[in-house]
């Protein structure tokens, strides 16, 4: 996920790391960012205020009052506005302000007043960085939930060990990015509101004869854990699904019911256009009887029965074929040998975006259980793999790869 529509107070503070801001600045506009700008009097030594507030299009806030007009500032405004908050460069003197308190100037009283998460990329030379007095400040400050970005290493630190450089921009922004994809991916609502998700379940039932069918052991769980994690986030579902025992329950979810492969595969075609993703977890039967006896088949005195098959729709290479470069899909893979290598090849021929690989090498993964092990894989050959889990939790896991990782299909 990109920064789209993040609001973001960059606060800017007097050190020669000071032009980087400029590029970071650059960097979340880039990404969809909006940015206001609140830079200490220092900090103008180092960096204009023209360049800062041409990059973000907003004028720059250093002082308590416009000084042309005399408008108040209002740093409570502020920190209801942010969705965060990152002071890059901060100083020693900034880190000793923050975690003193000392609201001299409009950077830290905005900082006093914010009420969204403030991130903090320290840049100073080693010995500054290093003495006790620095160190007890930053300390401080990670107890109380700033979030340090370990200068030089690029990390979130806990602890420091950084060599007092100011991390760089792109790595600032990955980390940025990384968090709200966190944060989204961990939050329960609304993050795929307006999205319309369609999800095949279950296995499908062949019919034989009006009595008798081939049909498979899937039950239905893995795709119904998906359509109630992707409801539960505020997307709306379309749910077909073969014959299962297991209903749907969330008001987002419409839920189809089909029996045969044919059947869902004119439910998912004639549905795919309107949707913006697919997740087809359904075990299709690949083949089903030629004929369909209309009569209930007799046990006769021939020692063997024959029923010749023919081959169903693929939903999934169908639907691939149809796909607009702004709809996601999304198949599963169940393999026994070679497990990525096939995977990947079932991707590339179906033409989809990821492929959710189950390992039937896995105790407690597969048809039927509660939990599940998997790996997703994306059409740019990255990969993901977990742990075994519930089959909720794995919906989670495949949602937040699909829909919240930053590298995107
Ligand atoms: N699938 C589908 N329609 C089919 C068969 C499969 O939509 N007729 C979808 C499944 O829902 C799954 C993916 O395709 O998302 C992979 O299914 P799988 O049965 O593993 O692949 P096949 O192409 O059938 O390959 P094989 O059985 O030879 O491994």
């Amino acid at each position: 996920m990109s920064l789209k529509g993040k609001h973001i107070v960059l606060g800017i503070t007097g050190s020669i790391a000071a032009y980087k801001s400029a590029l970071l600045t650059r960097l979340f506009i880039k990404q969809g960012a909006e940015v206001q700008i609140v830079i200490t009097p220092a900090g103008k030594e180092f960096i204009t205020p023209v360049t800062l507030s041409a990059l973000s299009g907003r004028a720059v806030i250093s002082e308590f009052f416009a000084t042309g007009d005399g408008t108040w500032h209002s740093h409570v405004d502020l920190g209801l506005w942010a969705d965060l908050m990152i002071i890059a460069p901060a100083t020693a003197s900034t880190l000793g302000k923050m975690a003193n308190g000392i609201a001299d100037n409009m950077l830290i009283t905005t900082y006093l007043s914010m009420k969204a998460p403030v991130f903090v990329a320290p840049a100073m030379d080693l010995d500054m960085f290093r003495h006790i007095t620095t160190q007890r400040n930053i300390q401080s400050l990670i107890d109380n939930g700033v979030h340090i970005i370990d200068p030089g290493t690029g990390e979130l630190a806990s602890h420091l060990e950084g060599k007092g450089r100011m991390e760089e921009p792109e790595n600032i922004v990955a980390i940025i990015e990384d968090f709200f994809y966190k944060e989204a991916a961990t939050s329960q609502t609304g993050e795929l509101e307006k999205n319309k998700i369609l999800i095949t379940a279950g296995p499908t039932f062949e019919r034989i004869d009006p009595v008798r069918f081939i049909g498979n052991f899937s039950s239905g769980k893995m795709g119904f854990a998906l359509a109630e994690a992707c409801a539960s986030l505020g997307a709306d579902v379309k749910l077909i699904t073969g014959p299962v025992n297991i209903t749907a329950s969330h008001k987002n979810i419409e839920t189809i019911s089909v029996e045969s492969a044919e059947e869902m595969y004119k439910a998912s075609m004639n549905l795919f256009p309107q949707m913006d993703a697919a997740i087809l977890s359904a075990a299709v039967a690949d083949y089903r009887p030629l004929h369909q006896e209309d009569e209930k088949i007799k046990r006769t005195d021939s020692d063997n029965l024959t029923i010749e098959l023919t081959p169903n729709p693929d939903i999934a290479a169908s639907l691939g074929k149809i796909k607009r470069p702004d709809q996601t899909l999304v198949g599963f893979a169940l393999e026994t040998n070679d497990e990525e290598a096939n995977a990947i090849k079932k991707l590339e021929k179906k033409n989809l975006d990821y492929i959710v690989l189950n390992s039937l090498q896995d105790e407690g993964a597969g048809f039927g259980k509660d939990t599940n092990k998997v790996t997703v894989i994306s059409r740019k050959g990255q990969k993901i793999s977990f742990g075994l889990k519930s089959k909720k939790e794995v919906a989670r896991d495949i949602i937040n790869s699909v829909f919240f990782s930053k590298k995107n299909k």
